[in-house]
């Protein structure tokens, strides 16, 4: 695929590697088209109206906000266009039933970063696709495969540019919206994200929740050079997984939303069908990670649609280091000299 290329170019040369792939392609088609809309919306920031007006709750419990209803329709609207059987959106209690014969399920967050939204920075729309699964008396069967059953995975990042980053299973692409065209355009053909990084993200507001692997994580990135880390780190929280997520692909580094003590919250925030799921796929086939905290996200399977669970993500190095933190195997954990005194993070 060459850079400059068309999305539905390079869809069709997917497609013709892949006949297997037809309706996959339509799908995130018909999602590229929806998300150059949502892109004009956004764009357009206050001039059209309060985007952050809040409205009812939804599953989670968050506060709809008008841009997150508009996204949740014209999503919704574009997949009713495409080979799609059932939809699990962050937006809807349940699984919507679309068209029953076809052979796709697709898990959306329509908008992703709704803190950020009327204040100018970065929001998403994050999707996953899976083939559809029916099994008697499990009317989310579709969702309750691993996310490694997913076929392909992408989230739009509407920022500075609007952004589509894509896997079908064979590597993950950048393409970026040329507004006169109205065409996503590939930018990158392969990213490969640095096994190592100096760049953490995470909400540091939470540190007296987190549980104490976490914490001494934390503690020896800010112990840098001094510390048993042995280099200084940098830190960037966007309050946007998707501008999160595409800051760690682009240049490498590591992000965390962990479990912590605060009530609802010992699985984080994050949701695992259309949040973590979507994100673990196109950070493996980036040659990056994505867990629990231990557990590889693509082998943990739902039980609801709305199900949390702690993410780490990024440069393969530090996901493996957390992990080491977890499991006990990181002795320096725990013994640091802040650790002896009332260190930053000591509960
Ligand atoms: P959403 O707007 O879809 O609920 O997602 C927001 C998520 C994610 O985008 C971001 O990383 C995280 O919430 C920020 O959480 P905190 O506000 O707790 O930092
Ligand atoms: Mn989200
Ligand atoms: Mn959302």
């Amino acid at each position: 695929m060459a850079t400059g290329s068309r999305l539905d170019t390079c869809l069709a040369e997917a497609v013709a590697a892949e006949p297997g792939l037809k309706d996959t392609a339509a799908v995130i088609a018909a999602i590229a088209e929806a998300a150059t809309d949502i892109s004009e919306v956004i764009g357009r920031g206050a001039l059209g109206g309060d985007l952050a007006a809040t409205g009812a709750h939804n599953s989670d419990g968050d506060v709809q906000k008008a841009l997150d209803v508009i996204a949740h329709e014209r999503v919704t609207a574009a997949l009713r266009t495409a080979p799609v059987a059932e939809v699990a959106s962050e937006e809807a209690e349940g699984v919507m039933d679309l068209d029953p014969g076809a052979p796709l399920a697709v898990a959306i967050d329509p908008l992703d970063g709704s803190s950020n939204i009327g204040v100018n920075m970065a929001v998403g729309t994050i999707f996953g696709i899976r083939p559809v699964v029916r099994e008697e008396g499990n009317p989310i069967a579709s969702f309750t495969t691993p996310g490694r059953a997913q076929i392909a995975a992408g989230f739009v990042t509407y920022g500075p540019a609007t952004a589509l980053v894509l896997t079908l299973g064979h590597g993950t692409q950048v393409y970026v919206l040329d507004r006169e065209a109205r065409a996503f355009r590939l930018t990158h053909a392969a990213l490969d994200v640095p096994e190592a990084a100096r760049e953490y993200a995470i909400n540091a507001s939470n540190a007296r929740h987190w549980d104490l692997p976490v914490k001494a994580f934390i503690e020896d990135c800010l112990r840098g050079a001094e510390g048993p880390r042995d280099k200084d780190f940098n830190m960037r929280w966007l309050g946007s997984l998707v501008a999160d997520a595409q800051r760690v692909l682009m240049r490498g580094g590591v992000f965390l939303y962990p479990g912590d003590g605060r009530k609802g919250y010992a699985q984080g925030r994050l949701r695992l069908l259309y949040e973590a799921a979507p994100i673990a796929m196109l950070m493996e086939q980036a040659g990056a990670g994505a867990t629990d905290g231990e557990r590889r996200i693509l082998d943990i399977a739902a039980t609801g649609i709305h199900e949390r669970v702690p993410l780490v993500f990024g440069s393969v190095e530090e996901v493996a280091c957390v992990a080491t933190y977890y499991d006990g195997r990181n002795h320096a954990a725990g013994r640091s000299p802040l650790f002896g005194q009332r260190g930053l993070m000591r509960s």
